[in-house]
């Protein structure tokens, strides 16, 4: 590590050994810190205010930015360098979303075969929805093939759109059983979306499919309703998809990134082809942002640096996020992927033990279902929990004191972990409620709020393709300058990959009568007795 991030590095984490460095309520008594801690990019207002980061923090974050070379990093995948350096790739997830002409990959024009799949996709759709035929469509894929295109149909279909979506991922049978009884097979279309079309759970399941269209409908009625997303074009054609039905991107696309690929195909049939558009559009206007913003000024390194400052500064090991909009209800599992996958690393893009620690536990629920569930931990566990709380001024709904209820619950839980609650006021309500002293004592310590506990805001105007398009974007982008800011490579994930050759072994074992392996004691004696039960 150069010596000026190194000093960097330090200038922050001696900042947050200070006394009262993870103090936010002091912050608070100056009226312009709401202003001069929230930004814009787009439609999306963020609102760092409510966290520990002070003028002097934010300078060292910037500094740390600059001397990490953050945004020279991100010029870099900009030119389409192979940034993933482990896999020798580049890293063009924007390239899906950009102009004609804007991305290349050393000689080649990223962006020329982008807009040719994305004209492919769209006449499909086309053709899809004027003859009427297929009501539903399956997208059979997992992790990044499942969840981010899940996320958004889940977000942006209302009734009388074109077809309705199923997301088959899991390779339990019980996630086909329960959906195939809604299901005809003569009006449903099948995705197989696999980035390698070799993932063993999404192979599982397509095979399934592909015998419940044939047994249906016969083997060559049966290819008419296949369609195969995918970078393997080779083995989408032996599986039997018919050529003009297989939408292909490149390995320059992360899994967890390839939402605005063929891999969305399953949102454009859903919610209709602008709909897809206006996604990709807003995503384009949070990269525009990214890409031209300065330090001060870029919400996703904004984002990231609060994101050092609670992680490496003040030892925060985790986030919550909560969208107050139950439509962004997979919104929080998208994330864990994009950014556990991403950041879940342990040395630096040299091969050496990064030095602090890195991409925290995320997890999160809509609002208001957290608050009463596991919110209880943020306000008063041990180690605080920094909150992303996703707000939505206007909802698409006539219920209006619903929606001023959900957004009030937002701004308090905020408010709520800020504040806290000290023993002058819990006494004093105990005291007006009659309660007797012993009584009142016993419970006081129980009924503490400790505070300063930080959240950021995040405020849509309302939840459309566009803005859903510049969310994600901002969460993508955020995940790429904590990359540079830790020296890791965001973009591989060989933390699966071992699962899954263990798997294999494992799996002809569990047959009746196999021939048990050789395994650590508790798994030897745990497959004993599964074969027990299983009465083989
Ligand atoms: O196992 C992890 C992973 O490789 C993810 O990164 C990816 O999104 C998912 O599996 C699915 O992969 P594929 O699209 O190749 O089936």
């Amino acid at each position: 590590m150069a010596h000026s991030a190194e000093a960097a590095w330090e200038r922050v984490t001696g900042l947050a050994r200070e006394a009262g460095a993870s103090a936010i309520r002091p912050l608070m008594a100056d009226p312009s810190r709401a202003a001069r801690f929230t930004r814009r990019a787009g439609d999306i207002l963020v609102d760092l205010s409510k966290t520990s980061l002070s003028d002097t923090v934010l300078e060292a974050l910037l500094e740390l930015a600059r001397a990490q070379g953050v945004l020279a990093a991100r010029d870099a995948m900009a030119r389409g360098e192979a940034i993933n350096a482990t896999e020798g790739r580049a890293v063009l997830h924007m390239a899906l979303r950009g102009p004609r002409g804007a991305f290349r990959t050393g000689q080649e024009d990223a962006s020329a075969e982008v807009h040719e799949t994305l004209e492919a996709m769209r006449a499909f759709c086309a053709r899809v929805h004027a003859r009427g035929r297929f009501t539903d469509v399956v997208n059979i894929g997992i992790g990044g093939s499942d969840l981010g295109p899940q996320m958004a149909a889940r977000a942006l279909w209302r009734h009388g759109m074109p077809m309705r979506a199923h997301y088959l991922s899991n390779v339990d049978g019980h996630a086909w059983e329960a959906m195939r009884h809604g299901l005809d097979p003569a009006r449903t279309l099948v995705l197989v979306a696999s980035k390698t079309f070799t993932t063993a759970e999404t192979m599982a399941n397509a095979h399934l499919l592909r015998d419940w269209l044939r047994g249906a409908l016969g083997e060559a009625e049966a290819g008419a309703h296949l369609v195969a997303l995918s970078t393997n074009l080779k083995a989408t054609r032996e599986f039997g998809v018919p050529e003009e039905q297989v939408f292909g991107f490149r390995d320059w696309v992360g899994g967890r990134f390839s939402m605005w690929s063929a891999i969305g195909l399953s949102i454009a049939l859903a919610c209709g082809w602008d709909v897809f558009a206006a996604l990709l559009a807003g995503a384009r206007r949070m990269d525009e942002h990214f890409l031209s913003a300065p330090e001060a000024e870029n919400l996703p390194l904004l984002m990231a640096l609060a994101e050092v400052w609670h992680v490496d500064g003040l030892g925060y090991g985790s986030r919550a996020v909560l969208p107050y909009d139950e439509r962004l209800a997979r919104f929080p599992a998208h994330l864990q992927q994009v950014e556990m996958e991403s950041l879940g690393k342990r040395v630096t893009l040299g091969g050496l033990p990064v030095p602090r620690a890195t991409g925290p536990v995320v997890f999160g629920e809509p609002g208001t279902n957290a608050q009463h569930s596991f919110m209880q931990l943020l306000h008063q566990g041990t180690t605080p929990v920094p909150a992303d709380i996703v707000l939505v001024a206007r909802p698409d709904h006539g219920f209006e004191e619903n929606h001023r209820e959900l957004l009030a619950n937002g701004l308090a839980q905020a408010e709520a972990l800020l504040r806290g609650r000290d023993a002058t006021e819990v006494r004093a309500e105990m005291e007006a409620k009659g309660m007797a002293p012993e009584a009142i004592e016993a419970l006081l310590p129980h009924r503490l709020f400790p505070g300063d506990r930080p959240s950021t805001t995040l405020l849509l105007p309302h939840l459309d393709a566009n803005t859903l398009g510049q969310l994600v974007a901002l969460y993508e982008h955020k995940v790429f300058c904590l990359g540079a800011l830790w020296s890791v490579n965001a973009f591989d994930q060989w933390g699966v990959e071992l699962g899954k050759q263990l798997a294999g072994a494992l799996l002809p074992e569990l047959a009746p009568g196999a021939k048990a392996g050789a395994h650590d004691p508790s798994t030897t004696a745990l497959i004993a007795e599964i074969l027990r039960l299983r009465g083989g």
